[in-house]
């Protein structure tokens, strides 16, 4: 299959937005996959409502079965059309953080299939920002399933590029639309429960949502830093954002410890002749010896959105590079942390040196 890409950020493409919208839309209306950006990271887009488009998407990503689906929507009346027994208390969520990069675990009506719930009663429901997603929902008419759109255990996407480099063949079409925002998926809230249960963080964090909903808790394995066996969220049991390269986290509550802790570990790998990257930050980046070393600046500690948007792509960056061992800085587990962390850690395989 060839696929195609239509590329947004060129001048005479814009003019054509609409038509790219109409032909994306009949492609998913026909069974097919597209690839899109939403907010948080790249999407594959199909039709929810049917079990062949969804069957599709799994064979595209390489994905288990067991895992589902998230459900996106564009208005409350296609919440109503997927969703049921909304409790009060997820509406509240949804007056404050929808649209956005928030997920609801929800009862599922009967035209969402199996398939795309992977055989659950509940569905996770999605009702995001970005204006390419929301628009192309709309010329479709339906609500779509949307996964990240790389291949299953590799980085998510935050960029056509590398939607591409995973998929391409595979999938009927990329809309390029730029990088993402966040760079980090949604979060996901179990709302079928006593009480809402955060099972991934996002960057609607936990002390946002405690503050509407004080009886909200994060699922153990979050903090507990280790793979569960029987999680409440199938996909946190499958290996993650598994760069080709052995990511090391260092943590500790000192920066100053962490960063010298980095370097006596860098300098031993070196001379083992591993090639090493460092995932650094504005205010570290001094000192790595950046001749010896691959120090890659994922941004400023005081801007957690900078680093998150530059996570995924550093590791694909590290293996162009042919980095053999990468070691990477704990910035710390509040608010945004924890999404940033939660993925740097479970791409590390759970290799947590703590200092
Ligand atoms: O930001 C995002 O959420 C992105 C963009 C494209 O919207 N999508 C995304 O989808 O991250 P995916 O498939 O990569 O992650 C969906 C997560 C998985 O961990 C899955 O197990 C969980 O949501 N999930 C989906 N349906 C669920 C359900 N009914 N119960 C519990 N967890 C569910
Ligand atoms: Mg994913």
């Amino acid at each position: 299959m060839l696929t195609k890409v239509f590329d947004l950020n060129k001048p005479n493409n814009i003019l054509d937005y609409d038509d790219i919208l109409k032909e994306c839309a009949t492609i998913i209306q026909n069974g097919g996959l597209v690839a899109t950006p939403t907010e948080t990271v790249y999407g594959l887009c199909a039709n929810a409502l049917s079990p062949d488009s969804v069957k599709h998407t799994y064979n595209a990503k390489g994905r288990p079965s067991d895992n589902p689906l998230i459900v996106h929507i564009d208005s409350y009346e296609m919440l109503d059309l997927v969703a049921k027994n909304v409790p009060e208390s997820a509406k509240m969520l949804m007056d404050k953080f929808w649209p956005g990069p928030l997920t609801f675990i929800l009862p599922k009506t009967e035209v969402v299939p199996f398939e795309t719930t992977a055989n659950l009663e509940t569905v996770a429901v999605r009702y995001p920002s970005n204006k390419i997603m929301l628009d192309l929902i709309t010329a479709c008419e339906l609500p779509l399933s949307a996964p990240s759109a790389n291949t299953s255990t590799r980085p998510s996407p935050t960029k056509a590029s590398h939607v591409f480099d995973d998929l391409q063949g595979k999938i009927d079409a990329i809309i390029d639309g730029g990088d993402c925002d966040f760079g980090v998926e949604s979060t996901v809230i179990d709302m079928t429960g006593a009480n809402p249960i955060i099972l991934r963080p996002g960057f609607v964090t936990y002390e946002m949502i405690k503050e509407i909903l004080p009886e909200t808790s994060i699922d153990s394995s979050l903090i507990e830093n280790k793979e569960i066996s029987s999680p409440k969220s199938p996909g946190m049991k499958y290996k993650h954002y598994a760069p080709t390269c052995d990511i090391f986290v260092i943590t500790s509550t000192n920066i100053n410890n962490i960063q010298k802790n980095i370097n006596l570990l860098a300098v031993e790998a070196f001379n083992n002749n591993e090639k090493i990257g460092i995932l650094a930050t504005t205010q570290t980046l001094e000192f790595y010896d950046s001749s010896k070393y691959f120090v890659y600046n994922l941004g400023d500690r005081e801007n957690l959105q900078e680093i998150s948007r530059n996570l995924f792509n550093s590791f694909r960056i590290m293996e162009q590079n042919n980095i053999t061992k990468v070691f990477a800085e704990d910035i710390g587990n509040e608010n945004e942390a924890l999404a940033i962390m939660n993925r740097l850690k479970k791409a590390s395989g759970y290799k947590i040196l703590n200092f």
